[in-house]
Order: structure tokens, then C-alpha cells, then sequence
């Protein structure tokens, strides 16, 4: 057999993006001895692709805010398929979360009077998103990494999890390999904490990084975890779409935020057209109205009129955007154009720096005096695996799940800037039930030398075998979502994807990688597949699955929501056993009377 290292430790956290820090931190203040692995470097990750802010109730900008407003919001904005326990504890710990992070050193911008600074996003009633300039992602991966590195967690940088082990169903360890040498390691653990983030480069345009591939997903399935909402995949309406190499690299929804507006080619501001019934009463009709309350948000007034339609969630404004381009309405390069130049160019430059400096360097445009062109990206992944609300542990003991990886908190669709709060809220709490589980284990779990070898076997396979280059089907399978599992869906191309992922999947396992272990990138890429694929197959079967649209997912066989059916049901998958992917029915809790008052009686169908 192949040589390994083995190495011990009481909880192992699989990412090291906010919520595999925020875990890592409170297991290791917890006492127990924990390790960190990470496929990329410490500090890349794609939490800094949240660059508007983090969604908290502080009431800085608007003391009219509270948890039971956020928890009112985002509700609404999952179209009612959130786990509410969930969106309760996020909406009433997240503002302790982010006073946390400014005592470990987080520089968040600041109100005139010396308060976190707060801004508004699509989908939240008021100014809700504590932040830094537009790099708050950045800033808080730096202010968490600076903490967790002196708590004394040992940092594993550039391996992949091939694998996790149960021992007496318990998790009881994974197996990677370290991507720069090849080297091959074994970890034993008492708990695990996926912290892996999300699937979104199965698809061609997309914001997330080359880390993105969803290994954490389809590890959790493999082990047997419950996997929920998988269907439900967020489009954030604006990436770059011109020069080519740059399409899909975000502009964050800090520019509408800040007053950004959306034209078509014909310079209507068309998302006026596309305010859903269930959003009529707080969004503005008119330009005059639109215009009054950004004169009211910029000169720091509360704002009373009704929020601009830009503001709306992504899910509407994503596919208000494919639309106008459905029409023959699109930007020259078949999108929309984004404008904040009205504002003065300072205030651009101060408030969103990032995004002046990405313009100006990767598109030549100024975009305090020209129009930004945007469109459609895969960015976010609203379903993973199903977790305990109060503990965030996964069906498979021992295995716990945060943060994109796991699912509940944001339904169909993700109100912007709920992600990082989600992260620091539900890391903290998997981390520290996952120590607490791993101080009631005495022994590490046997693992089974025959699964190891097995795994090494796999893992090691694409180097000797000849065949296809893992490129090319990478390119394949990217474009295949795409075209048939993207924002707009039918059951008919649907099916074509099952049968394609078939088909793709056949092509994975004879990939070739030749050329050794040390820093072989065709390697990685033909090991990847594997995930790809069974991630993209959850995604597309659950898409064809629900017949209504929904937030993150639309039907244009089924073009309009079932409040009696799917609007109640979450769809859950798991393995079987023999090994199928199996898919059924389940709910959440009824939501108590006294948080079901919170919310819009006329959007919820009486029970
Ligand atoms: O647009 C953004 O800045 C992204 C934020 C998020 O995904 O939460």
C-alpha cells in the first residue's frame, strides 16, 4: 500500500472560508485540539466574493429595525421554504456577531456618529449591511484569521478531502492528499465540521473561484448526510459580462445599494415592470418616488417612501434582466447596464472602491461617468446538507455542516448580505456543538484499512490511466448546466441533463492525468469531476422534481408558485442502498403563532 501520514485531532474543519474559520475559532476556545484543512491557501476564499456586507439588525442607520424585521425578510425573500428556526437564531444572534468582529479588530466603515455603518440591499426593509467599503468578505476573512491563527489550531493549506469515514455510523475521520507534493494523509477526528462552501462552478458563468467545485456537498452525501433544497441555485443579477475573460467576476449589489440604477438597451429603467404582487406595497412604481428615496437615504434622512425596484431580491431582478434580453432589450454585449454615475465621483470612489478600481482595470470603463454592463452569474447555492437548527449536525452523527454547505436558512433564494451573517452566526455554533460532541468520545473511532486503501486507489488512478484529457469534460459539464440547468429550466432539457451527466460521468472515469503527483493540475480537475457531476445530478433532479417556480428556481413548464404544495414542502436527498440517488418530500416545524404574526399574512396561504 501507498505511504500516508496520520494525524489526530478532536474536531477536523473541512474549508477555511468565515464559517470554517468562525467553527475552527469557537472549537479550539472550546479546548478541543483542532485542525483546519483547506483546498486553497488560508485567506482565499469565496466568502470574499460577499464584498456589499453583512446583514445584522443593529438599527445604525435606522432605529426602526429589529431581529423580527430581518427575520420577516428573510422569510419573505426564501419564499417561505426557510427553516424558521434557522432565520430566528441568525436574525437574533447576527448582531452579536458582528460586535464580536469589531472587537477582534474588523474595520467597518462608520456612521457620522461613530456607529457601525450600515447600507441597504435588495430585499431588506432597512439599511441593514455593516460594512467595508466593498471588500467586507475580505475583511472579515482577515479579522478571523488573525484570530483563529493564535488559538492554536494546526492550518492544513492546499489538500483536498477525497473522503469521510464513519465508524459505528459515527464521522470518524477523511483522507486527502496534498495538492502541491501528492503527499497522502489520514485524519482521525471525533467530530467533523464541513465548512466547504458552495457548487457554483458547475456552471459557465459564475462568480466563486476554482475552489468552487462542491466537494463538501457531495462528501456529506456520500457518508449518507440528508441533502436538502438542492434545486434552488442563486443567479446574483450582476456580474461583469465584457471583455469575455472576465464574465461573471461580481459587482456587488452595494451598487444598487448606493443608488444604482438598471437600464435596458433603450434606456428604460425597466425593473419598474417586474415588482412581484407580494412586493407591490414596498416598492415604488415611479421614478419620481425611486429618486426621492435615494434623496432621502444619501442625505441621511430615514427614508418613508418606497425602496427603488433595483432593491429587489435577486431572484427577481436575475430574471428581470434575462427577460429584457429575451425581448431583444439587452446591453451591447447582452445584459443591462448598471449606473451610479449620477452620484458624485467621490462618494463612488469612498463608498465602493473596489468596484471603480475592477471597472477601470479589467473593462476600461470609468464608472463614475459611463454605465457598468452586467448580467447573471451562478454565485450561490441555497441548499446542502440538512442540519439541526440548534446544532447545525447533520443526519450522520458526528458530522456537522455551516455555512453554504449547509442548507435551511435561506429557502429559495438568499436575501444579499445574509450570507456572511449566516457564516459567523452558524460557524460559531458548529463549532462549538462539534467540540462538545468530541469531548464526550473517549477513543477515536477504527477505521477500516480495506475503505483506505480503496480511497488511495481512486485517488490515484486518473495518474496511470490513459484517456481524456479532465479539462475538457470539466468545460463540457460547465456549459451543459448552463444551457439546461440555469436560471430558466424546462422538464424537458431537464431530462436532457440527466442524461447528459450520464454520459459525462462515463467520460470522468477514464480521464487521464499523466505526468506525477507534484503539482499536477489535470490531476486535481479529474479528481474534482466526481464531485461536479454528483452535485450538478442533485441540482437537476430536484430541479425536475419541482414543478412550480420559485426563487432560485424557475420552470417555464410550471412558470408561477404552488402556495399549496411546493410552497410547503422541501425536497431531501439522500444515497440509498444501493447506492441511487434517492429524493423525497419533508417540512419544517409549523411556525409558532407568535413568529407567524411577523410575517405577511396575504403571502402565506392560511392553514
Ligand atoms: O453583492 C454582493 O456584495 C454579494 C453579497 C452576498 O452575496 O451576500
Amino acid at each position: 500500500m501507498e505511504e500516508y501520514s496520520e494525524w489526530e485531532f478532536d474536531v477536523i474543519v473541512i474549508g477555511a472560508g468565515g464559517a470554517g474559520l468562525r467553527a475552527a475559532i469557537e472549537a479550539s476556545s472550546s479546548g478541543a485540539k483542532v485542525g483546519m484543512i483547506t483546498k486553497s491557501m488560508l485567506g482565499k476564499a469565496h466568502t470574499v466574493m460577499a464584498e456589499g456586507g453583512a446583514a445584522a439588525a443593529l438599527a445604525n442607520k435606522d432605529h426602526r429595525d429589529s431581529w423580527e424585521t430581518h427575520f420577516r425578510d428573510t422569510m419573505k425573500g426564501g419564499k417561505y421554504l426557510s427553516d424558521w428556526r434557522m432565520a430566528q437564531i441568525h436574525a437574533q444572534q447576527s448582531p452579536d456577531r458582528i460586535r464580536e468582529l469589531e472587537q477582534w479588530g474588523a474595520v467597518f466603515d462608520r456612521t457620522p456618529k461613530g456607529q457601525t455603518s450600515q447600507r441597504n440591499f435588495g430585499g431588506h426593509t432597512y439599511p441593514r449591511l455593516a460594512h467595508i467599503g466593498d471588500a467586507t468578505g475580505l475583511e472579515l476573512i482577515r479579522t478571523l484569521q488573525q484570530k483563529g491563527i493564535h488559538t492554536g489550531m494546526e492550518v492544513f493549506m492546499e489538500y483536498t478531502v477525497r473522503h469521510i469515514f464513519k465508524s459505528d455510523g459515527r464521522a470518524s475521520g477523511c483522507f486527502a492528499y496534498n495538492r502541491s507534493d501528492g503527499s497522502l494523509h489520514l485524519f482521525r477526528a471525533k467530530s467533523i465540521v464541513l465548512a466547504t462552501g458552495g457548487i457554483t462552478r458547475c456552471w459557465e458563468v459564475c462568480s466563486g473561484s476554482w475552489e468552487y467545485t462542491g466537494e463538501g456537498h457531495a462528501l456529506a452525501y456520500w457518508t449518507g448526510a440528508e441533502m436538502g433544497d438542492m434545486e434552488f441555485v442563486q443567479f446574483h443579477p450582476t456580474g461583469m459580462i465584457w471583455p469575455p475573460s472576465v464574465k461573471g467576476i461580481l459587482v456587488t449589489e452595494g451598487v444598487r445599494g448606493e443608488g444604482g440604477m438598471l437600464r435596458n438597451s433603450e434606456g428604460e429603467r425597466f425593473m419598474f415592470d417586474y415588482v412581484p404582487e407580494m412586493y407591490k406595497e414596498e416598492f415604488a412604481d415611479t421614478e419620481e418616488e425611486a429618486l426621492e428615496w435615494v434623496n432621502e437615504v444619501v442625505s441621511g434622512k430615514l427614508a418613508t417612501k418606497r425602496r427603488p425596484p433595483e432593491l429587489l431580491t435577486r431572484d427577481v431582478v436575475a430574471k428581470a434582466i434575462n427577460s429584457e434580453k429575451a425581448a431583444g432589450r439587452a446591453s451591447e454585449h447582452g445584459g443591462a447596464y448598471l449606473d451610479i454615475s449620477w452620484r458624485k465621483s467621490e462618494e463612488i470612489k469612498k463608498k465602493l472602491p473596489g468596484m471603480y478600481h475592477q471597472f477601470m482595470e479589467l473593462a476600461a470603463v470609468d464608472i463614475t461617468k459611463q454605465p457598468m454592463e452586467v448580467g447573471p452569474t451562478a454565485h450561490y447555492v441555497m441548499g446542502g446538507v440538512k442540519v439541526d437548527p440548534f446544532t447545525q449536525e447533520s443526519s450522520v452523527r458526528g458530522l456537522f455542516a455551516a455555512g453554504e454547505a449547509a442548507t435551511g436558512l435561506h429557502g429559495a433564494n438568499r436575501l444579499g448580505g445574509n450570507s456572511l451573517s449566516d457564516l459567523i452566526t452558524f460557524g460559531k455554533i458548529a463549532g462549538e456543538s462539534a467540540a462538545k460532541s468530541a469531548s464526550e468520545i473517549e477513543e477515536f473511532g477504527e477505521i477500516d484499512l480495506e475503505e483506505i486503501e480503496r480511497v488511495i486507489e481512486d485517488t490515484l488512478a486518473p495518474l496511470s490511466r490513459e484517456g481524456e484529457n479532465p479539462a475538457k469534460v470539466v468545460e463540457d459539464l460547465r456549459s451543459m448546466m448552463q444551457n439546461k440547468v440555469g436560471i430558466i429550466r424546462n422538464g424537458v432539457l431537464l431530462e436532457e441533463s440527466l442524461e447528459d451527466l450520464d454520459s459525462l460521468e462515463e467520460r470522468a472515469k477514464n480521464t487521464s492525468a499523466p505526468g506525477g503527483r507534484v503539482y499536477n493540475p489535470g490531476w486535481h480537475q479529474a479528481l474534482e469531476l466526481d464531485a461536479m457531476i454528483e452535485v450538478s445530478r442533485m441540482c437537476a433532479l430536484a430541479a425536475l422534481k419541482r414543478e412550480e417556480s420559485r426563487g432560485g428556481h424557475t420552470r417555464e413548464d410550471f412558470p408561477v408558485p404552488d402556495k399549496n404544495f411546493w410552497g410547503k414542502i422541501n425536497i431531501r436527498i439522500k444515497m440509498g442502498d444501493g447506492g441511487e440517488m434517492e429524493l423525497d418530500h419533508t417540512t419544517y416545524p409549523s411556525i409558532p403563532k407568535e413568529l407567524k404574526k411577523l410575517l405577511d399574512s396575504d403571502d402565506l396561504e392560511e392553514e
